[in-house]
């Protein structure tokens, strides 16, 4: 499977397996980590699953849809590295930081 490594906000570090076919958001939230409200369930419709991406890791992502780019731009802690948890896939190694709740 999958790993993901998880940085939460209290500077934590995890290491997590994560399925094919999941979102990053999915993953984080069935490994037990629960700093993700992921109030619309992973509809790109509330950007409570605001996560930094680390920054070897951006340009392996697809790129973020007009909704994700919208939905980031009203948070006050967005980055250049800034992406919603539910709008990317699992993939090997990835490594993220889950962002400050707005
Ligand atoms: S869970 Fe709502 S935008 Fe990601």
């Amino acid at each position: 499977m999958p790993m993901l490594t998880v940085t939460t906000r209290d500077g934590s570090v995890r290491a997590l397996d994560g399925q094919v076919g999941l979102s990053v958001m999915e993953a984080i939230r069935d490994g037990g980590i629960d700093e993700l409200a992921a109030v619309c369930g992973g509809c790109c419709s509330c950007a409570t699953c605001h996560v930094y991406v680390d920054a070897a890791d951006l340009a392996r992502l697809p790129p973020m849809s007009a909704d994700e780019d919208d939905l980031l731009d009203v948070s006050e802690h967005r980055t250049e590295r800034s992406r919603l948890s539910c709008q990317i896939a699992m993939f090997d190694g990835l490594r993220v930081e889950i962002a400050p709740e707005d």
